[in-house]
């Protein structure tokens, strides 16, 4: 295998791939994301916004990455915070102009308190401006500041940018193909995040609670230098039929079954992974006929991921295979192709089977081109979860079927020849997800060992 592009070399072919697009009577503006403050003088953890953390891997906020296609001096500026021994003693590291230069590949750097003053004239003949409206309404004034500047100057030869083109259209097509440095670090977020929910069902039994499973989960994201990629979802029994349930503050029951809705975030790349399992580590046989119908249409979505199959082909194959299941299952009546045409599974599966999946969670890219469902091709990567949702008091189900919802979602790439899920280190095939829950503890197994005599451990250990 290829060894993957450093990083800098990486970072430059993306930008230099939307020079291309843009054209040369164009110039691109794109802010850092704002730090949000979260209560009074405490800020949320910052994340960097992904457009631009795509085109620089610059890490800092309060910084603006400017890109002027055919610019003999410099094509790529940064704006930066400037060095700061105070601030950076209370706040971080900052890389400052020359570090944004030297480390980040910047051609050209300035303090971010200079903008005012340097980017009108970069906009200055340039025809187009390419910018996305709408994210950061602060960041939109002042960019509309700027070019209104220039016009008001045009009486004094000034030339003004004539054309606003929306940003996010241009690169959002080019991240949702992932180049292989990207599809590394996306492994490594699904095999992270698959290893954390291994940990949350060997952790699991009656009586603990919601929010340790959640604790064991962001654990193990954490202590492979990853975080999560959005809130958990940990939900027993009757909660694991609230789609977004986030409380995850209830005792786990015996009897009853839980889904964790979980994924981890590596390097700004995003995993997105539900597992549903028996709270004592044994489906009931109703849990396993719901579980077993969910699997098949997993599969059955899984197996339409390959090039020249459209964006809703995974889609219709789960609704298909739920359907029949749910008929099956006694809790549709009907001829499955009617209830098909009809949508009646939408009482039980109520959500689309996947997204695109990158460094969002509901990752950026077209589902359609014009009219007609977008055609999967290598190197994109989509979620694929179907689910059946059972809620208590559900009127003419039988009890018994009552509070289990099942969602099984793994994460998938489109490869030349077929897909490759990304997800596979966890488990759900149902006997086989008995069969891990079923085995000691590891810290049981440890104190077994310990407790073996000296030569005992040897054989165990070449065994
Ligand atoms: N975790 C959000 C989703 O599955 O789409
Ligand atoms: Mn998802
Ligand atoms: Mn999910």
């Amino acid at each position: 295998m290829i060894k993957p592009a450093s990083p800098a070399e990486e970072f430059a072919r993306r930008r230099s791939a939307l020079m291309r697009l843009m054209g040369r009577d164009a110039i691109a503006i794109v802010p850092a994301a704002p730090v949000r403050r979260r209560n009074n003088d405490v800020d949320y953890a910052y994340r960097q916004d992904s457009d631009f953390h795509y085109l620089t891997g610059f890490g800092e906020p309060e910084s603006v990455a400017v890109l002027v296609p055919g610019r003999e001096q410099a094509e790529y500026i940064l704006f930066v915070r400037e060095r700061d021994p105070v601030r950076e003693t209370w706040d971080g590291r900052r890389a400052g102009p020359a570090g944004a230069r030297r480390t980040y590949g910047a051609h050209d750097a300035f303090p971010i308190t200079d903008i005012d003053e340097i980017l009108p004239g970069l906009m200055e003949n340039r025809a187009k401006v390419f910018y996305t409206m709408g994210i950061y309404p602060e960041f939109d004034q002042r960019v509309v500041g700027w070019v209104n500047g220039l016009r008001t100057q045009a009486r004094n030869g000034r030339h003004p940018p004539q054309e606003f083109v929306a940003l996010d259209q241009v690169l959002h097509e080019l991240r949702l193909f992932k180049s292989r440095t990207e599809l590394e670090l996306m492994r490594e977020a699904a095999r992270i995040g698959a290893q954390a929910h291994v940990r949350a069902m060997r952790f699991c039994r009656p009586g603990r609670m919601e929010y340790e499973l959640m604790a064991e989960i962001v654990h193990e994201f954490r202590r492979h230098g990853a975080d999560t990629s959005y809130y958990p979802i940990v939900g027993s029994g009757p909660n694991s039929c609230i789609l977004h349930y986030n409380e995850n503050d209830q005792p786990l029951r015996d009897g009853e079954v839980v889904l964790i809705d979980a994924g981890c975030e590596y390097e700004c790349y995003a995993s997105d992974i539900t597992r549903t399992f028996p709270v004592n580590g044994r489906f009931s046989p109703e849990q396993r006929a719901v579980y077993d119908v969910v699997h098949e249409a997993n599969l059955a979505a899984i197996a339409k991921v390959r090039p020249g199959n459209h964006w809703n082909e995974p889609h219709e194959a789960a609704v298909r295979v739920v359907t029949q299941g749910l008929v099956r299952l006694g809790l549709l009546k009907g001829r499955p192709a009617k209830l098909e045409r009809d949508g009646a599974y939408r009482r039980f599966f109520m959500h689309r089977t996947g997204h695109w999946l990158g460094m969002d969670v509901h990752d950026v890219g077209d589902y359609k081109v014009g009219d007609a469902w977008r055609v999967l091709e290598p190197g994109m990567v989509l979620t694929i979860e179907p689910g059946i949702y059972i809620p208590r008091g559900a009127r003419g189900v039988p009890k018994r079927f009552q509070g289990i919802g099942v969602r099984i979602e793994d994460d998938v790439l489109v490869t030349r020849s077929g897909a490759e899920v990304l997800t596979d280190g966890v488990p759900k095939d149902a006997d086989q997800i008995e069969a891990l829950m079923a085995e000691p503890p590891e810290d049981a197994k440890r104190a077994a060992v310990r407790a073996l005599p000296r030569a005992g451990r040897g054989r165990r250990a070449r065994a």
